[in-house]
């Protein structure tokens, strides 16, 4: 196998990543084959829609359909025979006790080994699986099923992802690094020079520490979410110190780095508390107990509390009071609810019987509705969501929300109090006519 005789990619696995991956390779002139068992996805795929919101990906499929670059099917057998590489792009969601679960990647690999045949393709793993999957689990199904012999007949590398929800395609297009695990040397060789058009540095190694990166990958910057939420909740203890500022100033130590330092109402999605999670249990099963992993998750479940134990100290109780909620995705940009700081909120509040509580969000009230179902009213807008409201939760930073005034509250609100958990809100300013209390930050004088 050359670089140049690479021309056919499948794609297993239509969900998210899946579509981002099929759908950038597409735009860089591979014909991509995405296959996916639920029908209604790939009926959906071939007739340009895709089940989920993320910016740039409609024109991308538009295009790729145009030029027959894209196809998908919920057959394996054609796709995987006609394919040079094939992306393994399914779910591992975790179990009810925090532990991978692999069930999907197997039916996955099952096919697709069934499919192999003596043509030499590479075989590569994206989905976040824990160390030891991609040579302990997926080979020995590839090579059962196929006959053929790893790093031999057929290459295996583990390529992990790290596109962020809201960016995706800028990541998949411009990525900062791009790892490469593989078992065979050959296979590395080849996925590096593939990778070598999109221009980032690119560290090969095997397929252990490929998976281990990822999670590692995400551990950090979840701990560095939950670390400035410690030391916004320390910030709090004392008046005048704004935690956005000490941010501000540990962000510019270059060994610290500016990113990832907003303090806020705890960090949400499919991927951190997921790959938390599975890597405390990871650890565990092997006799280890982390415990900075672990203090990062619990933290990131404390930031609903203090939200609310912020609020209480502003009105005494939230019993039969009227709550209105600002934003339920679990970052702005997307509708995606999973693991969102708005649930963990939100359920907190109905277990204190307020008299209602009215929520919006640009795009996730869908999403709300599935999980809430009665329990809430949704609005159609701000305004509507705050009137005659006691107090106002701010819990997802939606551009349209920063434009909001101190009079917007106050014209609409019974009684103007805002527990701002994303630091959107000139909090000096805001007092002039509301009471307003941040994460991370209690003016001089601010009466609790
Ligand atoms: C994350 C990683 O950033 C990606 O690199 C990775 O590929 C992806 O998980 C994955 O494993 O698939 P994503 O979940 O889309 O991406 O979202 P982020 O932008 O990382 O934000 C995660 C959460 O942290 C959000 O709830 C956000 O509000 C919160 N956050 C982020 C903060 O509270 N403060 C910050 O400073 C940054």
């Amino acid at each position: 196998m050359e670089l140049e005789s690479i021309k056919h990619i499948t794609v297993v696995g239509l969900g998210y990543v899946g579509f981002v991956t099929s759908l950038c390779l597409a735009s860089r002139g591979y014909r991509v084959t995405g296959v996916d068992k639920i029908a209604a996805v790939v009926e959906g795929a071939n007739n340009a829609k895709i089940p989920f919101f993320e910016p740039g990906l409609d024109d991308l499929l538009k295009n790729a359909l145009a030029n027959n670059l894209f196809f998908a099917t919920t057959e394996y057998s054609e796709a995987i025979q006609t394919s040079d590489l094939i992306f393994i792009t399914v779910g591992t969601p975790t179990d009810p006790e925090g532990a991978i679960d692999l069930t999907y990647i197997k039916q996955a690999v099952q096919e697709i080994g069934t499919n192999l045949d003596d043509r030499f393709r590479i075989v590569i793993v994206k989905s976040t699986v824990v160390p030891g999957t991609t040579d302990s689990v997926i080979l020995p199904i590839l090579e059962k099923q196929s006959g053929l012999k790893a790093g031999v007949d057929f290459g295996l590398c583990m390529n992990p992802e790290f596109l962020k929800e809201g960016s995706a395609v800028n990541d998949f297009l411009h990525p900062d690094r791009t790892i490469i695990g593989s078992l065979d040397p050959f296979s590395a060789d080849i996925l590096e020079q593939f990778f070598k058009s999109f221009d980032s540095p690119i560290f090969k190694t095997n397929l252990r520490t490929a998976e281990m990166i990822k999670y590692a990958n995400n551990s950090f910057l979840a701990m560095k979410v939950s670390f400035i939420n410690e030391i916004a909740n320390i910030c709090r203890l004392i008046e005048g110190i704004d935690v956005k500022d000490v941010a501000y100033g540990i962000g510019l130590d270059y060994r610290i780095n500016p990113h990832f330092l907003r303090a806020g109402a705890g960090f949400g999605g499919s991927c951190f508390p997921k790959d938390l999670k599975e890597l405390i249990s990871f650890a565990k099963t092997r006799n280890y107990s982390p415990l900075m992993l672990e203090a990062t998750l619990q933290l990131n479940e404390f930031q609903a509390q203090i939200m609310i134990d912020m609020a209480i100290s502003i009105i005494g109780s939230l019993t039969q009071k009227k709550i209105a909620i600002l934003g339920l995705s679990f970052k702005p940009d997307t509708s995606d609810m999973r693991e969102a700081a708005s649930v963990r909120i939100i359920n907190k509040l109905l277990k204190l019987k307020p008299r209602q509580i009215t929520a919006y969000d640009p795009v996730a009230i869908p999403e709300a509705r599935k999980i809430f179902g009665e329990k809430i009213i949704y609005c159609n807008s701000a305004e509507e969501c705050l009137k005659n409201t006691d107090i106002c939760f701010l819990v997802t930073e939606w551009d349209e929300f920063k434009d909001f005034t101190p009079s917007f509250f106050k014209e609409r609100m019974k009684t103007p109090i805002i527990i701002d958990g994303r630091k959107i809100y000139d909090v000096e300013t805001f007092s002039e006519e509301t009471t307003i209390l941040q994460i991370g930050y209690k003016p001089l004088n601010q009466r609790e």
